[in-house]
């Protein structure tokens, strides 16, 4: 019997079970001021647990040009699990160091969130991923613990993919909510809770995330809402554990969850919203104004909710250009060599967005600005967490390159742009 489909037959009676929970002994403590006035400064540790080929390029350039794996799964596929476990223990044990934990704190951020895949947890049959993730997770939350930053650990791709992008693990793929496949995502997600909502680590592991942008208009919004129902009502049937419930708004407007886990029935519920302005033609096309004005709307967005609300991923890009940030083997709206779905036109050229060596003056003003105006804008909520800490060559999405270039402001909260919205 499927668990998941028992689940939704029984959705009501569950919601009651729910906020029955909270009537034992409930400590109702959380170890950062979300709704305090504290700030969610943060960034994601992209590309290292689960693979996207645009972060670490030269992962993926091994291959033969005709035939280079689009995502994790198929990374691990074409190797063998012998060789693909080789190569990903030392990717995962060189990645992300301790140093790089130093360095964030240094920079003012206290909070890390942390991609991990479902197949660190629990294998379907015919995976061909690998596992042993964990205790090098384990040993980042050890130097979170160390430098005073709290983490988020998000489950970022779940059984079928509940998105298509690469960065689910599988790509082009819509399976998550058939009946097998949500069965074994609550095993992962049990698992997770099991593991990382355990008292040792509430010190420093502060909210745990179900499932990453769920692509709501090609899935079930019902089978979402019982999905985060059931997370809830699992995390607080956790020994102790009251830390928080991160979920992804799954490209709904942010307001329509108002009426969805609320306080007091529900606490320590967090809104994961994503801002980014690349994806579509009619971004990218936009001036540096009208990136600010969409900058501005989305503050008002955050603004509007009844959740706390954190723009769990966001980025410095103005433009598609990175390599492969559309997927291998996609070329870019901005200069026109997109070809997938409706296809793209000439808006400018990315052969001097790529180095940042070749970035104008204004350019780099541009960017400077950006930044500054989305941090405003996603403090008017409970924060940000860019995404993501470091890439390859991705220099638009990596926070460490643009810290050292003078893109992001050093105090966090200095400004050379004030005010780009009237907040
Ligand atoms: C990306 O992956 C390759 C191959 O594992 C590695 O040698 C390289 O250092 C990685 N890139 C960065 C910036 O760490």
């Amino acid at each position: 019997m499927a668990r998941f489909a028992s689940l939704l037959c029984t959705f009501l009676t569950l919601f009651s079970a729910v906020t029955a929970v909270p009537a034992g002994p409930v400590r109702r403590w959380l170890n950062f001021g979300y709704g305090l006035g504290e700030k969610v400064r943060g960034v994601n540790i992209g590309g290292w647990l689960v693979l996207e080929p645009y972060i670490n390029l030269s992962l993926f350039r091994q291959f033969p040009p005709e035939n280079i794996p689009v995502d994790e799964y198929h990374f691990c596929q074409y190797l063998g699990q012998e060789e693909c476990l080789a190569q990903l223990q030392a990717h995962w044990a060189s990645w992300v160091t301790a140093d790089d934990f130093a360095q964030m704190a240094a920079a003012g951020l206290n909070h890390v969130r942390i991609p991990v895949g479902y197949w660190a947890f629990v294998l379907l049959e015919g995976d061909p991923y690998v596992q042993g993730q964990l205790p090098y997770l384990d040993q980042a939350l050890q130097w979170a613990r160390q430098y005073g930053l709290k983490v988020w650990i998000d489950l970022h791709g779940l059984p079928g993919s509940q998105n298509g992008f690469d960065n689910s693990g599988l790509r082009d793929s819509y399976a998550w909510q058939t009946d097998a496949n949500m069965e074994a995502s609550l095993g992962a997600l049990e698992a997770l809770i099991a593991r990382y909502a355990a008292p040792e680590w509430n010190d420093v592991v502060v909210a745990l995330q179900p499932v990453n942008e769920p692509l709501g208009p090609v899935l079930d919004r019902t089978k979402i809402e019982a999905y985060y129902d059931y997370s809830y009502y699992d995390l607080r049937n956790t020994e102790n554990s009251d830390i928080g419930l991160a979920i992804h708004d799954a490209f709904y407007p942010t307001t329509s969850w108002n009426s969805f886990l609320q306080p007091p029935n529900y606490y320590h519920v967090i809104l994961d919203h994503h801002a980014y302005q690349v994806f579509s033609t009619g971004e990218v096309a936009r001036d540096q104004a009208a990136h600010l004005g969409q900058t501005c709307v989305e503050g008002q967005n955050v603004l509007g909710t009844t959740l706390w609300t954190v723009v769990g991923e966001w980025s410095a890009a103005l433009t598609d250009c990175a390599e492969w940030l559309n997927g291998v083997g996609r070329g870019a709206r901005y200069d026109g060599s997109y070809t997938d779905n409706g296809g793209s036109y000439f808006i400018g050229s990315c052969a001097t967005r790529w180095d940042f060596s070749t970035w104008s003056d204004q350019d780099k003003a541009n960017s400077r600005q950006y930044v500054e105006a989305q941090m405003d804008a996603y403090e008017q909520g409970q924060g940000w967490i860019f995404w993501c800490w470091k890439t390859e060559n991705a220099i638009e999405w990596d926070f460490s390159f643009l810290l050292q270039n003078g893109i992001i402001p050093q105090p966090l909260d200095s400004r050379i742009f004030p005010k780009a919205c009237n907040f």
